[in-house]
């Protein structure tokens, strides 16, 4: 049996966890770069949890500026076994409703300016994105925030966009009614392939801020209601997370899917 250690990476409106015991904001240093920020680390209810506010503290990284293989090379190092992302997004589905959590559990990557692997020349992996996230790991999330009082709904679609811009109707509307998308963010890609890369489980929890653009009785997009969703949901978040240890436990249960062993068979480079 390993031990549990979970990384959260928060998104807008989350850059810190309160009620860590033997809390320390450490700087982790990686081949690929700086991670966003420092990462905090202590434990809850005796579990290890290690935090990386994904834009930084103070929010100073755009979503494509993000260090993402820095990210998850700094969690990897750290230990974390189970990465649980956070993140605000846009909904296209009228009872997915602004302050509604959603456990995700597809993408569809429309990023374009970002690097996606961890592999490249010198050595060629191929692994398996068919079920991009851990079902252990939303299974937590989903009895987390159900637990803390969140509305939340199990599976989706999320459509990852380059940002920084928000979409334009004709996109939104495409996303919704032809590519079947149910959110919308900038963040999970590449955070998502990384993760497998790097055989770390992921789930991702997606934070309704707002409908994008698409729906006729709302305005459109703007981070004004983003942040005032975000702010009104804060504690909701907060608790959702606190709630995490106890439920996945100081003995961490093997993945079912096998995630943490996602390069077994994914490597097609020979050996020297
Ligand atoms: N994050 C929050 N709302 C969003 C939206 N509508 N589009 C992209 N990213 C978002």
């Amino acid at each position: 049996m390993t031990k549990t250690k979970i990384g959260i990476i928060g998104g807008s409106g989350l850059y810190d966890i309160e009620g860590l015991e033997d809390r320390r904001w450490v700087s982790v240093e990686s081949p690929w770069g700086k991670p966003s920020d420092d990462i905090l680390t202590g434990r809850l209810h005796g579990v290890e949890l290690a935090f990386l506010p994904r834009h930084g503290r103070g929010h100073f990284l755009s979503p494509t500026d993000v260090p993402y293989r820095a990210n998850i090379d700094a969690l990897k190092r750290l230990g974390v076994t189970d990465v649980i992302s956070i993140s605000a997004c846009g909904s296209f589905r009228e009872e997915m409703a602004p302050g509604d959590f959603v456990i995700v559990d597809q993408f569809i990557d429309r990023t374009f300016a970002r690097d996606k692997s961890f592999f490249g020349t010198g050595c060629v992996a191929h692994v398996s994105m068919a079920h991009p996230t851990c079902d252990r790991l939303g299974d937590a999330c989903e009895t987390a925030a159900r637990d803390a009082g969140i509305k939340v709904h199990r599976g989706g679609t999320y459509l990852a966009m380059e940002g920084p811009q928000f979409s334009s109707l004709a996109e939104s509307k495409m996303y919704r009614e032809i590519w079947g998308a149910d959110v919308i963010g900038m963040t999970n890609m590449p955070e998502a392939k990384l993760a497998r890369e790097a055989e770390l489980c992921y789930a991702s929890v997606a934070m309704i801020t707002d409908y994008d653009s698409w729906h006729p009785d709302h305005g459109e997009v703007e981070i004004t209601q983003i942040v005032a969703t975000l702010m009104g949901n804060a504690e909701k978040g907060r608790e959702k997370v606190r709630r995490l240890p106890e439920i996945l436990g100081v003995e961490r249960a093997p993945c079912r899917q096998g995630c943490d062993h996602a390069l077994e068979f994914a490597i097609m480079t020979a050996p020297e």
